[in-house]
């Protein structure tokens, strides 16, 4: 059972196979060379991200035009580049520093905040779903709950000493930056800047904070830092280091994202799916791991409060655009999520 106490844990003694624990069936395998041409030097899918520049949409001349490639992006990609997003990089590198030593303090510390109970505000644990999984993933991970701040923060890590202001000051900026951008998507969709009351539902939205940490795997081909997934939310702000593993799915084929020192990777959550009645698209994504580099991601996950309904708003429906999802409330959406395979792309179509 040294499989539940993580892949750190695992990878504290020299290791050369995978554990069968850990090994996909042949067909759930990332296949590292499909069609050559197809491939930039250092092995990846030839893909140029569409990239949203911040500072353009604070811009009252520059907002429109960047409206336009940020509806495009999340129409034909389900994702962008956001750079010049204006969070000081201190900040930024001070969060990853902070779970850098996080993750590396002895299992006994991290595994204090272990806990099965999805409601916790601290969670730490491996793989995707740890209680259900067949197949575990090459991932550890650390989950945070970020709001109402002043009532999870005494849960949070106290070991390293300075990780609650770290991380609390990361979520703070991250959250308001989502706060701009969802405006901005709202925007993008014909929706009035102010004319609709769900941006004060979302000053009082929901944050999970989750940490991803990657040991290098001696056998890369045959498992998955994550397995193929979209994620719930409205917006996910994804800050990953310069090590590549992060795919996603874009006509058919699995691409590699090239980390952009800096930038963010904003990813279209199923809610705001199921908000823009299709219109803009969760991606599907998944994380590739690596023979010799530990690697680390950030993620937070922003979206309306619990206890809303996730529905798209009447100008967004009409007679040639039809309802395509039913009501969905987030406590619900979970149960469901949780309770089905992660692919999960699918079935959301099947809501209609
Ligand atoms: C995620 O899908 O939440 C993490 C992606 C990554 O590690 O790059
Ligand atoms: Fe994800």
């Amino acid at each position: 059972r040294l499989y539940q106490t993580g892949v750190r844990h695992l990878c504290e003694q020299p290791i050369f196979k995978v554990p069968g624990r850990y090994i996909l069936p042949l067909e759930e395998r990332p296949l590292r060379v499909i069609d050559t041409t197809k491939l930039n030097a250092g092995g990846a899918p030839l893909i140029s991200l569409p990239a949203v520049d911040f500072s353009e949409l604070t811009n009252p001349s520059d907002r429109p035009a960047a409206l336009r490639s940020l509806a495009e992006a999340c129409e034909n990609y389900g994702l962008f580049q956001l750079v010049n997003h204006g969070i000081p990089s201190e900040v930024m590198s001070a969060m990853v520093d902070g779970s850098t030593r996080f993750f590396e303090q002895p299992y006994e510390e991290r595994a204090k905040y272990m806990s099965s109970d999805m409601t916790s505000p601290v969670r730490y644990g491996t793989s995707f779903n740890q209680s259900k999984d067949r197949v575990f993933c090459w991932r550890d991970f650390l989950k945070l709950t970020c709001r109402p701040m002043a009532q999870v923060l005494p849960h949070w890590p106290s070991s390293p000493a300075d990780f609650r202001v770290v991380a609390a000051a990361y979520a703070e900026e991250t959250n308001s930056l989502f706060l701009e951008l969802v405006e901005a998507v709202l925007e993008s969709m014909g929706l009035g800047r102010d004319g609709s009351s769900i941006m004060n539902q979302f000053e009082e939205g929901s944050q999970l904070m989750v940490v991803n940490c990657y040991p290098p795997c001696p056998e890369p081909g045959l498992t998955l830092g994550m397995p193929p997934h979209s994620d719930y939310g409205f917006l996910t702000l994804l800050l990953q280091d310069q090590v590549r593993g992060l795919q996603i799915q874009h006509r058919e084929d699995w691409v590699t994202v090239e980390p952009i020192h800096g930038s963010f990777i904003v990813n279209v959550g199923d809610h705001l799916e199921i908000f823009s009645n299709g219109r803009y698209k969760s991606v599907l994504h998944r994380v590739l791991v690596n023979a010799t580099k530990s690697r680390m991601s950030i993620a937070t996950l922003h979206s309306l409060p619990h206890s809303s309904t996730i529905r798209p708003p009447p100008e967004l429906v009409d007679e040639g655009n039809p309802r395509r999802y039913m009501d969905t409330d987030f406590a619900s959406f979970l149960r469901y999520i949780s309770s089905c395979e992660p692919k999960k792309k699918n079935f959301l179509e099947s809501r209609k």
